[in-house]
Protein backbone atom coordinates (compact mmCIF):
# COMPACT_ATOMS: atom_id res chain seq x y z
CA UNK A 1 0.00 0.00 0.00
CA UNK A 2 1.01 3.57 -0.56
CA UNK A 3 1.21 5.98 2.57
CA UNK A 4 1.17 9.90 2.47
CA UNK A 5 1.31 11.95 5.87
CA UNK A 6 2.35 15.28 6.50
CA UNK A 7 2.92 17.68 9.58
CA UNK A 8 3.13 21.52 9.32
CA UNK A 9 6.03 23.11 10.44
CA UNK A 10 4.81 25.27 12.84
CA UNK A 11 7.83 24.75 15.20
CA UNK A 12 9.98 21.80 16.59
CA UNK A 13 8.08 18.80 16.53
CA UNK A 14 7.00 17.37 20.39
CA UNK A 15 6.61 14.14 22.12
CA UNK A 16 2.88 14.31 21.57
CA UNK A 17 3.81 14.32 17.75
CA UNK A 18 6.25 11.02 18.30
CA UNK A 19 3.09 8.76 20.26
CA UNK A 20 0.68 10.13 18.24
CA UNK A 21 2.17 9.88 14.87
CA UNK A 22 6.02 9.48 14.33
CA UNK A 23 5.91 6.13 16.18
CA UNK A 24 3.08 5.10 13.97
CA UNK A 25 5.14 6.61 10.83
CA UNK A 26 8.41 4.40 11.42
CA UNK A 27 6.15 1.00 11.80
CA UNK A 28 4.70 1.46 8.42
CA UNK A 29 7.57 2.30 7.02
CA UNK A 30 8.39 -1.59 7.60
CA UNK A 31 5.54 -2.57 5.36
CA UNK A 32 4.78 0.22 3.09
CA UNK A 33 6.04 2.46 0.08
CA UNK A 34 5.99 5.68 2.33
CA UNK A 35 5.75 9.24 1.74
CA UNK A 36 6.91 11.47 4.58
CA UNK A 37 6.31 15.68 3.77
CA UNK A 38 6.80 19.22 5.55
CA UNK A 39 3.66 20.64 4.80
CA UNK A 40 4.57 24.27 4.38
CA UNK A 41 2.65 25.93 1.98
CA UNK A 42 0.04 24.48 4.85
CA UNK A 43 2.08 26.83 7.42
CA UNK A 44 0.84 29.79 5.59
CA UNK A 45 -2.91 29.36 5.27
CA UNK A 46 -2.54 30.53 9.70
CA UNK A 47 1.13 31.76 9.25
CA UNK A 48 1.10 33.76 6.10
CA UNK A 49 1.86 37.27 8.23
CA UNK A 50 5.34 36.05 9.51
CA UNK A 51 7.60 33.62 7.60
CA UNK A 52 10.59 34.21 9.30
CA UNK A 53 11.13 30.97 10.93
CA UNK A 54 9.33 28.79 8.25
CA UNK A 55 12.86 27.46 6.54
CA UNK A 56 14.30 26.62 9.97
CA UNK A 57 10.77 25.15 11.27
CA UNK A 58 11.06 23.05 8.37
CA UNK A 59 14.25 21.81 8.55
CA UNK A 60 13.64 21.13 12.60
CA UNK A 61 10.55 19.14 11.34
CA UNK A 62 12.07 16.64 9.35
CA UNK A 63 14.74 16.19 11.98
CA UNK A 64 12.14 15.28 14.40
CA UNK A 65 11.11 13.49 11.77
CA UNK A 66 14.55 11.51 11.65
CA UNK A 67 14.93 11.28 14.58
CA UNK A 68 11.96 9.95 15.76
CA UNK A 69 13.05 6.88 13.11
CA UNK A 70 11.61 7.43 10.07
CA UNK A 71 14.43 6.27 7.77
CA UNK A 72 14.80 8.56 4.25
CA UNK A 73 16.44 5.00 2.88
CA UNK A 74 13.43 3.50 3.55
CA UNK A 75 10.78 6.58 3.08
CA UNK A 76 10.85 9.76 0.87
CA UNK A 77 11.30 12.53 2.97
CA UNK A 78 9.91 16.01 1.38
CA UNK A 79 9.25 19.28 1.50
CA UNK A 80 6.22 19.92 0.27
CA UNK A 81 7.07 23.51 -1.56
CA UNK A 82 9.54 21.59 -3.43
CA UNK A 83 7.17 19.95 -5.45
CA UNK A 84 4.90 22.14 -7.42
CA UNK A 85 2.99 19.33 -8.70
CA UNK A 86 0.86 20.14 -5.59
CA UNK A 87 0.07 23.44 -6.24
CA UNK A 88 -1.17 22.78 -10.06
CA UNK A 89 -3.78 19.70 -8.56
CA UNK A 90 -4.64 21.91 -5.80
CA UNK A 91 -5.74 24.27 -9.08
CA UNK A 92 -7.73 21.99 -10.53
CA UNK A 93 -9.66 20.04 -7.61
CA UNK A 94 -10.98 23.86 -6.34
CA UNK A 95 -12.94 23.65 -9.37
CA UNK A 96 -14.66 20.56 -7.98
CA UNK A 97 -15.37 21.49 -4.61
CA UNK A 98 -17.62 24.30 -3.61
CA UNK A 99 -17.39 26.91 -1.07
CA UNK A 100 -20.16 25.45 1.02
CA UNK A 101 -18.89 22.32 1.37
CA UNK A 102 -15.19 24.13 2.52
CA UNK A 103 -17.26 25.94 5.10
CA UNK A 104 -19.13 22.98 6.84
CA UNK A 105 -15.73 21.03 7.62
CA UNK A 106 -15.30 21.14 11.27
CA UNK A 107 -11.50 22.18 10.93
CA UNK A 108 -12.86 24.85 9.84
CA UNK A 109 -14.79 26.38 12.18
CA UNK A 110 -12.86 25.21 14.68
CA UNK A 111 -9.22 26.74 13.78
CA UNK A 112 -11.15 29.89 13.40
CA UNK A 113 -12.46 30.41 16.47
CA UNK A 114 -9.18 28.53 18.09
CA UNK A 115 -7.57 31.64 16.44
CA UNK A 116 -10.10 34.54 16.49
CA UNK A 117 -7.14 36.81 17.19
CA UNK A 118 -6.03 36.60 13.44
CA UNK A 119 -7.72 37.09 10.02
CA UNK A 120 -8.50 33.87 8.38
CA UNK A 121 -10.84 34.88 5.82
CA UNK A 122 -8.47 33.67 3.16
CA UNK A 123 -9.15 32.06 0.10
CA UNK A 124 -5.99 30.00 1.11
CA UNK A 125 -6.82 28.78 4.50
CA UNK A 126 -10.85 28.01 3.38
CA UNK A 127 -9.17 25.92 0.57
CA UNK A 128 -6.57 24.05 3.02
CA UNK A 129 -8.25 20.88 2.64
CA UNK A 130 -8.27 21.00 -0.72
CA UNK A 131 -4.91 21.46 -1.05
CA UNK A 132 -4.53 18.67 1.36
CA UNK A 133 -6.16 16.09 -0.83
CA UNK A 134 -3.86 17.09 -3.62
CA UNK A 135 -1.05 16.35 -1.15
CA UNK A 136 -2.49 13.11 -1.14
CA UNK A 137 -4.02 11.67 -4.51
CA UNK A 138 -0.89 13.16 -6.29
CA UNK A 139 0.77 10.11 -4.99
CA UNK A 140 -1.95 7.65 -5.52
CA UNK A 141 -1.71 7.14 -1.64
CA UNK A 142 -3.96 4.89 -0.18
CA UNK A 143 -3.58 5.14 3.28
CA UNK A 144 -3.58 8.12 5.28
CA UNK A 145 -1.74 7.74 9.12
CA UNK A 146 -3.85 11.20 10.87
CA UNK A 147 -5.50 12.32 13.80
CA UNK A 148 -8.91 11.94 14.58
CA UNK A 149 -9.31 15.75 13.76
CA UNK A 150 -8.45 14.98 10.52
CA UNK A 151 -10.54 12.57 8.88
CA UNK A 152 -12.78 14.60 7.81
CA UNK A 153 -10.62 16.06 5.58
CA UNK A 154 -9.95 12.36 4.06
CA UNK A 155 -13.37 11.85 3.32
CA UNK A 156 -13.39 14.87 1.24
CA UNK A 157 -9.96 13.64 -0.44
CA UNK A 158 -12.40 10.49 -1.32
CA UNK A 159 -15.14 12.79 -2.61
CA UNK A 160 -12.81 14.65 -5.27
CA UNK A 161 -11.21 11.71 -6.15
CA UNK A 162 -14.69 10.31 -6.98
CA UNK A 163 -15.52 13.37 -8.79
CA UNK A 164 -12.21 13.38 -10.76
CA UNK A 165 -12.96 10.41 -11.72
CA UNK A 166 -16.65 10.98 -12.43
CA UNK A 167 -15.75 13.49 -15.03
CA UNK A 168 -12.54 12.59 -16.39
CA UNK A 169 -12.27 9.26 -16.09
CA UNK A 170 -10.58 6.64 -13.79
CA UNK A 171 -7.41 8.27 -12.46
CA UNK A 172 -7.42 8.27 -8.82
CA UNK A 173 -7.87 5.82 -5.88
CA UNK A 174 -10.04 6.28 -2.70
CA UNK A 175 -7.77 6.87 0.04
CA UNK A 176 -8.27 5.65 3.88
CA UNK A 177 -7.65 7.20 7.38
CA UNK A 178 -4.97 5.23 9.22
CA UNK A 179 -5.88 5.67 12.80
CA UNK A 180 -2.98 5.38 15.56
CA UNK A 181 -4.14 2.91 18.11
CA UNK A 182 -2.30 4.48 20.91
CA UNK A 183 -4.32 7.57 22.45
CA UNK A 184 -3.56 11.02 21.97
CA UNK A 185 -0.59 12.12 24.63
CA UNK A 186 -2.15 14.81 27.18
CA UNK A 187 -0.25 18.33 27.83
CA UNK A 188 1.85 19.01 31.66
CA UNK A 189 -1.28 21.10 32.29
CA UNK A 190 -3.93 17.99 31.07
CA UNK A 191 -5.10 19.71 27.89
CA UNK A 192 -4.63 18.91 24.45
CA UNK A 193 -0.49 19.12 24.00
CA UNK A 194 0.27 22.50 22.15
CA UNK A 195 3.32 24.96 21.92
CA UNK A 196 0.50 27.69 21.93
CA UNK A 197 -0.45 26.32 25.51
CA UNK A 198 2.96 26.49 26.52
CA UNK A 199 2.40 22.55 28.39
CA UNK A 200 4.81 20.20 25.87
CA UNK A 201 8.04 18.43 25.68
CA UNK A 202 9.97 18.99 22.57
CA UNK A 203 11.90 15.72 21.16
CA UNK A 204 15.07 17.21 21.90
CA UNK A 205 14.29 18.92 25.59
CA UNK A 206 17.51 18.29 27.13
CA UNK A 207 16.53 15.93 29.84
CA UNK A 208 17.12 18.02 33.21
CA UNK A 209 14.19 19.85 31.84
CA UNK A 210 11.91 16.71 30.92
CA UNK A 211 12.80 15.92 34.51
CA UNK A 212 11.73 19.07 35.76
CA UNK A 213 8.83 19.19 34.13
CA UNK A 214 7.27 16.13 34.41
CA UNK A 215 7.83 16.38 38.49
CA UNK A 216 5.68 19.69 38.21
CA UNK A 217 3.01 18.07 35.89
CA UNK A 218 -0.63 17.98 36.96
CA UNK A 219 -2.08 15.18 38.62
CA UNK A 220 -4.91 13.90 39.94
CA UNK A 221 -6.74 16.72 41.67
CA UNK A 222 -8.21 14.60 44.89
CA UNK A 223 -4.43 13.90 45.98
CA UNK A 224 -4.01 16.71 47.74
CA UNK A 225 -2.00 15.12 50.37
CA UNK A 226 0.08 11.68 50.23
CA UNK A 227 -2.36 10.09 51.71
CA UNK A 228 -5.41 10.67 49.72
CA UNK A 229 -6.17 7.94 47.29
CA UNK A 230 -6.50 8.65 43.45
CA UNK A 231 -7.21 7.39 40.00
CA UNK A 232 -4.97 7.43 36.67
CA UNK A 233 -8.03 8.22 34.70
CA UNK A 234 -8.12 11.48 36.13
CA UNK A 235 -4.34 11.98 35.65
CA UNK A 236 -2.13 13.23 32.78
CA UNK A 237 0.84 11.46 34.57
CA UNK A 238 -0.58 8.12 33.95
CA UNK A 239 -1.47 8.74 29.78
CA UNK A 240 2.49 9.18 29.72
CA UNK A 241 2.51 5.86 31.82
CA UNK A 242 0.56 4.32 28.75
CA UNK A 243 2.94 5.79 26.45
CA UNK A 244 6.52 5.01 28.01
CA UNK A 245 6.18 1.98 30.62
CA UNK A 246 5.68 -1.21 28.97
CA UNK A 247 6.19 -3.28 31.65
CA UNK A 248 2.47 -4.40 32.50
CA UNK A 249 3.64 -5.34 36.03
CA UNK A 250 4.71 -1.70 36.52
CA UNK A 251 1.49 -0.12 34.75
CA UNK A 252 -0.35 -2.60 37.61
CA UNK A 253 2.11 -0.94 40.59
CA UNK A 254 0.78 2.60 39.32
CA UNK A 255 -2.87 1.69 39.31
CA UNK A 256 -3.14 0.00 41.98
CA UNK A 257 -0.80 2.13 44.63
CA UNK A 258 -2.31 5.14 43.21
CA UNK A 259 -6.10 4.14 43.89
CA UNK A 260 -5.24 3.24 47.50
CA UNK A 261 -2.85 5.74 48.40
CA UNK A 262 0.13 3.13 48.74
CA UNK A 263 2.51 4.74 46.37
CA UNK A 264 3.22 8.71 46.10
CA UNK A 265 2.92 10.83 43.01
CA UNK A 266 6.56 11.69 42.89
CA UNK A 267 7.55 8.00 43.24
CA UNK A 268 5.35 7.03 40.53
CA UNK A 269 6.50 9.76 38.41
CA UNK A 270 10.11 8.79 39.61
CA UNK A 271 9.21 5.26 37.61
CA UNK A 272 7.52 7.23 34.74
CA UNK A 273 11.20 9.32 34.25
CA UNK A 274 12.61 6.10 33.84
CA UNK A 275 10.79 4.71 31.11
CA UNK A 276 10.48 7.75 29.51
CA UNK A 277 14.57 8.54 29.88
CA UNK A 278 15.04 4.68 27.74
CA UNK A 279 12.81 6.30 24.76
CA UNK A 280 13.90 9.90 25.05
CA UNK A 281 17.48 9.63 25.08
CA UNK A 282 18.73 7.99 21.98
CA UNK A 283 15.89 10.26 19.91
CA UNK A 284 17.42 13.24 21.39
CA UNK A 285 20.97 12.12 20.52
CA UNK A 286 20.53 11.46 17.19
CA UNK A 287 18.44 15.05 16.65
CA UNK A 288 21.19 16.52 17.92
CA UNK A 289 23.60 14.66 15.49
CA UNK A 290 22.59 16.42 12.42
CA UNK A 291 23.74 19.71 11.26
CA UNK A 292 21.24 21.30 8.86
CA UNK A 293 23.36 20.79 6.09
CA UNK A 294 22.74 16.90 6.53
CA UNK A 295 18.83 17.67 6.39
CA UNK A 296 18.75 19.78 3.89
CA UNK A 297 20.57 16.62 1.76
CA UNK A 298 17.63 14.47 2.85
CA UNK A 299 15.26 17.07 1.97
CA UNK A 300 16.50 17.82 -1.47
CA UNK A 301 17.34 14.08 -2.68
CA UNK A 302 13.56 13.35 -0.86
CA UNK A 303 11.75 15.72 -3.06
CA UNK A 304 13.81 14.79 -6.05
CA UNK A 305 11.79 11.48 -5.64
CA UNK A 306 8.81 13.02 -4.84
CA UNK A 307 8.70 14.90 -7.66
CA UNK A 308 9.13 12.26 -10.22
CA UNK A 309 6.08 10.14 -8.90
CA UNK A 310 4.40 14.06 -8.56
CA UNK A 311 5.35 14.28 -12.46
CA UNK A 312 4.01 11.43 -13.76
CA UNK A 313 0.53 11.78 -11.97
CA UNK A 314 0.51 15.22 -12.95
CA UNK A 315 0.44 13.85 -16.61
CA UNK A 316 -2.10 11.33 -16.36
CA UNK A 317 -3.87 14.40 -15.11
CA UNK A 318 -3.50 16.94 -17.67
CA UNK A 319 -4.58 14.21 -20.16
CA UNK A 320 -7.20 13.24 -18.49
CA UNK A 321 -8.47 16.96 -18.12
CA UNK A 322 -7.48 17.34 -22.22
CA UNK A 323 -4.90 20.58 -20.82
CA UNK A 324 -2.38 19.37 -23.29
CA UNK A 325 -0.11 22.05 -24.12
N1 LIG B 1 -3.48 18.87 7.92
C1 LIG B 1 -2.48 18.02 8.52
C2 LIG B 1 -2.34 18.40 10.00
O1 LIG B 1 -2.59 19.53 10.37
C3 LIG B 1 -1.16 18.14 7.83
C4 LIG B 1 -1.25 17.66 6.40
C5 LIG B 1 -1.14 18.39 5.28
C6 LIG B 1 -1.46 16.31 6.00
N2 LIG B 1 -1.28 17.63 4.18
C7 LIG B 1 -1.49 16.34 4.58
C8 LIG B 1 -1.66 15.12 6.68
C9 LIG B 1 -1.72 15.17 3.84
C10 LIG B 1 -1.88 13.95 5.94
C11 LIG B 1 -1.92 14.00 4.53
O2 LIG B 1 -1.95 17.57 10.78
FE1 LIG C 1 -1.08 10.35 38.78
FE2 LIG C 1 0.67 8.52 39.60
FE3 LIG C 1 -0.14 10.48 41.26
FE4 LIG C 1 -1.82 8.55 40.59
S1 LIG C 1 0.08 8.30 41.74
S2 LIG C 1 -2.29 10.75 40.64
S3 LIG C 1 -1.22 8.14 38.46
S4 LIG C 1 1.05 10.73 39.37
Amino acid sequence: MRILSGMRPTGKLHVGNLVGALNNWVKLQEEHECFYFVADWHALTTGYDDTKKLRSNTIEVIKGFVASGVDPEKSVVFVQSAVKQHAELHLIFSMLVSVGRLERIPTYKEIKEEMNYKDLSSVGFLAYPVLQAADILIYMAEGVPVGEDQVCHVELTREIARRFNYYYGEVFPEPQPILSEVPRLPGLDGRKMSKSYNNILELDEPWESVEKKVLKMVTDPARKRRTDPGDPNNCPAWGYHKAFTTSQDELNWVIEGCKTAKIGCVECKRKLLENMKRVLDPIREKYNSFTDNDIMDIAIEGSRKAREVAEETMEKVRKAVNLLF
